[in-house]
């Protein structure tokens, strides 16, 4: 038996990008690099939660200490997420993509000259939001990110009461923070009784702060 304030209590982390294909070997994606969500995974897992880990085709490699369900597309983070609970505390760190491709491609599609491919695009599953909506399977505390780039609190506390989760880690993520992609990041704490400014710190530092208040909240 590990120790640890979170020992014996279950969690799941969401974390990286996901990939939509286009054919099989073209994709949509954007840049999240996983940093945020994988730190918040070790921290977790630092503090004796069992730790379920369900990551896109992120850049960084998956804390150890944790079980990885690896994913490609939204659709399939959908049924890991799924698949995991019930949880007491989900943490939704991934940048899923909001749209996928309706109709992928099987095979290569071919370069023809004068012909462009018409790539029609429909609405993946917000998992945050379903989870958070969730009955009696829902974890008791559901935790979402918000990747703004203006009015940062007026749109993360809209965003925090329209996916229906308990606590929003809105970021500033216009390229001039530096945020997205790097190693630091700046989070307005946002919950029903409004919103708190973090200091700008580490992924790492941010992560702990957050383990820390999970802890304390699923005690
Ligand atoms: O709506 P937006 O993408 O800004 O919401 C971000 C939050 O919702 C993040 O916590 C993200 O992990 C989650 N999300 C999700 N499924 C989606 C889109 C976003 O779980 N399809």
């Amino acid at each position: 038996f590990g120790g640890g304030p979170l020992a014996g209590r279950r969690v799941l982390v969401t974390s990286g990008p996901t990939h939509e294909p286009i054919d099989p070997v073209r994709y949509i994606a954007n840049r999240s690099s996983g940093a945020q969500g994988t730190a918040i995974a070790r921290a977790l897992a630092d503090l004796g939660a069992e730790v379920v880990f369900v990551t896109g085709p992120a850049e960084v490699s998956p804390p150890p200490g944790v079980e990885v369900v690896a994913v490609e597309t939204a659709e399939e983070m959908r049924a890991a997420v799924h698949d995991a609970l019930p949880v007491d505390g989900a943490v939704f760190a991934a940048a899923v993509a909001d749209w996928r491709v309706a109709n992928a491609s099987g095979s290569k599609m071919k370069k023809t000259a004068g012909a462009l491919p018409e790539l029609e695009l429909t609405q993946n599953p917000d998992i945050l939001a379903e989870i958070a909506g969730l009955g009696s399977d829902r974890p008791a505390l559901v935790v979402g990110f918000a990747a703004e780039t203006d009015d940062v609190v007026a749109n993360a506390t809209a965003k925090r009461r329209r996916k229906g989760c308990d606590w929003l880690l809105a970021n500033d993520v216009s390229p001039a923070t530096g945020i997205m992609g790097g190693t630091e990041n700046r989070i307005t704490f946002i919950t029903e009784d409004g919103a708190e400014d973090w200091p700008r710190e580490g992924k790492d530092a941010v992560a702990r702060r957050l383990a820390g208040m999970m802890a304390e909240a699923l005690a």
